[in-house]
């Protein structure tokens, strides 16, 4: 497959360093390797069609080496005496499951990658090919590193319905299904896996956390032997498939007349189903599960808690070795917009925090970043780090629901290490987001990251070409908390567009810029939810001020935000930790970014910037739509530079993007304006 947007960061360009590309050819003229095995497979396949595409040299390929120079991959126990001889003991030690090391030992004549299993090969050629395609060494002679990733599981979130349908998603249909069919092009289900894998990602779930009829039968024989078809193509990759359950499934599909996790009769149920599931996928990752949460079923239904139902399907997951992912998105979806005592964000502390402990410990609670929805700023969600004896996770949301919808650039990378880098202040030390999720705060076994996918069967994946860098970078933060956003960017730009200076700088610069801009045009303070309802595109202030979703800004003439201090409000503050309560709870000491999300302050209110609230929004909305205007030409000015089809994709999306932000200035500001009635200093154009 030639397309360039289709290949994404996969392209394998010629490399344009003369320096390295006579490295390269010096180096990688064969590959030695001595194990076989499917990842392996991979492994092996990918370093040869990378560096035949990024050297022009096909390599040789054998067991053994012939004295030249050469490639040598394997386990470190797999019998490739050139990778036993390269790493000492202390290294070997140093790896984990999926971690490698490489390193040039000059003296054998290789460029030896060794891990402690095969993914970790797999792993360790993808990064061996990004060193050539990023350019981010100018020789191949000293290469000496070793990493581990940082999170165990390193999680997408498929939101694909059977009908072909994905619920969010804005890149078309699904690759995975059609007709209520699993599809049988598992061509494009096996590059997927391949951008998947080359990121680090090791777990999919594959249809939607909204279960419905056709996909509860997932787990029966009507669909199983094709779910387990899309298992074998994602384990040459590394990637442990996960299904997405109906907790009324025993009902659905099992003939019984109760859910109820306390039942006996359910409890065989799931025992035997889960049975049936790993005789068909013996490495079968485990179920992912909504419940409770905006109508789905659980466990509440028979006056059971949470715990009650995740402890049962991880009992029936448990001799299998797998997992039960519970979502903590539970809250109150009808509740009346006139009762100001119950507060969305607040639910799922209230829910989860008292059932710590009760989990069992193949249970991992999966948390969205936020307590409200993905918006595009929102405090981290205070259950982080308050559940000491339970295995947490955190969910991020890479399809642009509320950002954007990938007609907008909104590279999310800056915030998703936002919610990593957060301290909770739950320990003396290192208790920050990452540190809880990673499981090394607490000690807990399982943890790790999910995130919801942006992909369809769009040509470019991604619906918006440059959406691709979330992709990619929602999977190469989750491998490494560490990376920067911008090194990310960077890395990303240069394998999909090459190396062109003035190219990669001006990409990563607007890359850079997207969540800046967006927040604000469209909902700065930490307000969020003006949007449209149903669909989520589009500006509507008070699209969702008087719906039963919990999700309110109330603006009125003298002053707009939500007071959630523990003083006067509903208390939501108080949920965190330490200085975090003190600092949100104090409107004095509030952000400016989160200020309208805590508290409910007069228009006239002055900000840590020292502009006034009506005032920023007035400016940041001006600001807001010229800088997206700027966003266009800045890609027009790269004309010539790229091949002309994918800049056109993106100067379309740039414009309407630009379009829009007008859009949204003028219905904010004009909405702003006839409430406050207070005039925009700069005495600019408010219609
Ligand atoms: C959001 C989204 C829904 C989705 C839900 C979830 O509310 O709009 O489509 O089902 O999140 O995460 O479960």
């Amino acid at each position: 497959h030639a397309d360039a947007a289709y290949v994404g960061w996969l392209g394998y360009r010629h490399l344009e360093s003369e320096e390295l590309l006579k490295s390269g050819v010096t180096w990688c003229g064969r590959v030695v390797v001595a194990e076989d095995g499917e990842v392996i497979g991979s492994a092996v396949a990918e370093l040869m069609n990378g560096i035949e595409s990024m050297l022009g040299i096909r390599p040789a390929s054998s067991g053994i080496s012939d004295g030249d120079y050469c490639i040598a991959l394997g386990t470190f126990e797999g019998g490739n005496e050139l990778v036993a001889r390269t790493f000492d003991v202390a290294t070997q030690a140093a790896i984990g499951p999926e971690g490698y090391a490489i390193r040039t030992n000059s003296e054998a004549g290789c460029i030896a990658i060794g891990a402690s299993t095969a993914a970790g090969i797999l792993y360790g050629v993808f990064h061996f090919l990004r060193l050539l395609g990023t350019g981010s060494t100018s020789d191949l002679e000293s290469l000496e590193l070793a990493e581990n990733p940082k999170n165990g599981l390193r999680m997408i979130n498929q939101w694909d319905n059977i009908d072909g349908s994905i619920e969010r998603g804005y890149a078309g249909k699904s690759i995975f299904y059609l007709n209520n069919e699993i599809t049988n092009n598992t061509e494009r289900v096996r590059d997927y896996a391949r951008l998947l894998a080359s990121t680090g990602v090791n777990a999919i779930s594959i249809n939607n956390v909204n279960v419905h009829h056709y996909e509860t039968m997932f787990l029966t024989d009507k669909y199983l032997p094709d779910v387990a078809r899309l298992a074998d193509v994602f384990r040459a990759y590394g990637i442990k498939l996960f299904l997405s359950i109906n907790f009324a499934s025993p009902i659905e599909i099992g003939g019984l007349s109760t859910a109820d996790p306390l039942d006996p009769g359910v409890r065989e149920w799931w025992v035997a189903i889960t049975k049936q599931v790993y005789a068909a996928i013996p490495d079968f990752g485990g179920f992912l599960v909504k419940a409770d949460s905006e109508n789905r079923p659980g466990p509440f239904t028979y006056d059971r808690d949470h715990a009650d139902g995740a402890n049962m399907l991880a009992e029936a997951l448990l001799p299998h070795g797998g997992v039960v992912i519970w979502r903590c998105f539970v809250y109150n979806c009808k509740q009346d917009w006139r009762d100001r005592s119950t507060d969305r964000a607040r639910a799922a502390y209230d829910h989860f925090t008292p059932q710590d402990g009760r989990f069992h410990d193949n249970v991992i609670l999966q948390i969205k970043n936020g307590p409200m929805d993905f918006q595009v700023r929102e405090p981290v969600s205070p259950l982080f780090g308050a559940m000491e004896s339970t295995n947490q996770m955190i969910e991020f949301q890479i399809t642009q629901e509320y950002t954007g919808q990938q007609r907008h650039l909104c590279y999310l990378v800056p915030q998703w290490k936002e919610a990593l880098d957060f301290e909770t202040y739950a320990k003396e030390e290192a208790s920050s987001v990452k540190n809880i999720i990673n499981g090394s705060a607490y000690g807990r076994r399982y943890g790790g990251i999910a995130a919801v996918s942006n992909i369809g069967d769009d040509e470019n994946w991604t619906g918006h070409l440059l959406a691709q860098a979330n992709l990619y970078g929602y999977g190469r933060l989750a491998w490494d908390t560490e990376i920067s956003a911008e090194a990310i960017a960077e890395e990303w730009a240069r394998l999909t567009f090459g190396g062109e200076e003035r190219l990669v700088r001006t990409i990563v610069s607007m890359l850079m810029e997207s969540l800046s801009i967006y927040e604000s045009y469209t909902a700065p303070l930490g307000v969020g939810w003006m949007v449209n309802p149903g669909h989520h595109y589009g500006p509507d202030v008070d699209g969702y001020e008087y719906s039963k979703w919990g999700t309110y800004h109330f603006a009125d003439c003298h002053g707009i935000g939500v007071d959630r201090t523990v003083q006067s409000g509903t208390g939501y503050a108080g949920q965190y930790m330490g200085s975090n309560a003190y600092v949100y709870g104090s409107v004095e000491r509030c952000p400016d970014e989160l200020l309208l999300f805590f508290h409910h302050v007069p228009y006239t209110h002055v900000l840590h910037s020292g502009s006034t609230v009506i005032q920023h929004i007035y400016d940041s909305r001006f600001d807001g739509a010229e800088r997206a205007e700027q966003l266009r030409e800045d890609w027009n000015g790269l004309e010539g530079t790229l091949d002309d089809g994918l800049h056109r994709q993106v100067a379309e999306r740039l414009k309407e993007q630009a379009e829009h932000a007008r859009e949204w200035r003028d219905r904010m500001n004009t909405y702003f304006y006839r409430k406050s009635g207070i005039a925009d200093k700069l005495g600019r154009k408010i219609y």
